[in-house]
């Protein structure tokens, strides 16, 4: 089941989440992929992307909610799916 859009509660994430970072907000800040090195990386402009194909492992959602919430331009979508 897909989930109902973008996540941004603190509270615990539940089932599979999946991490999107959108290109036209994202203005290189670079918040994330320092927060989060291991669910976000840059390309050679500096801009955000998303590691692998976004899902996130139980062991990193943290990090990737530490990423998520501390980008400026609110770029990152978590989508957490039942
Ligand atoms: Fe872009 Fe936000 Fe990361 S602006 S580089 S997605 S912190």
């Amino acid at each position: 089941m897909v989930g109902t859009g973008p996540v941004r509660n603190s509270g615990r994430w539940r089932g599979q989440v999946k991490v999107q970072i959108d290109a036209a907000r994202c203005q290189g800040h670079g918040r994330c992929y320092d927060l989060a090195p291991e669910v976000f990386g840059e390309d050679d402009e500096g801009y955000g992307h998303v590691l692998g194909d976004g899902l996130v492992p139980a062991a990193l959602h943290a990090q990737a909610r530490l990423g998520a919430m501390n980008c400026p331009e609110s770029a990152i979508d978590v989508v957490e799916e039942a």
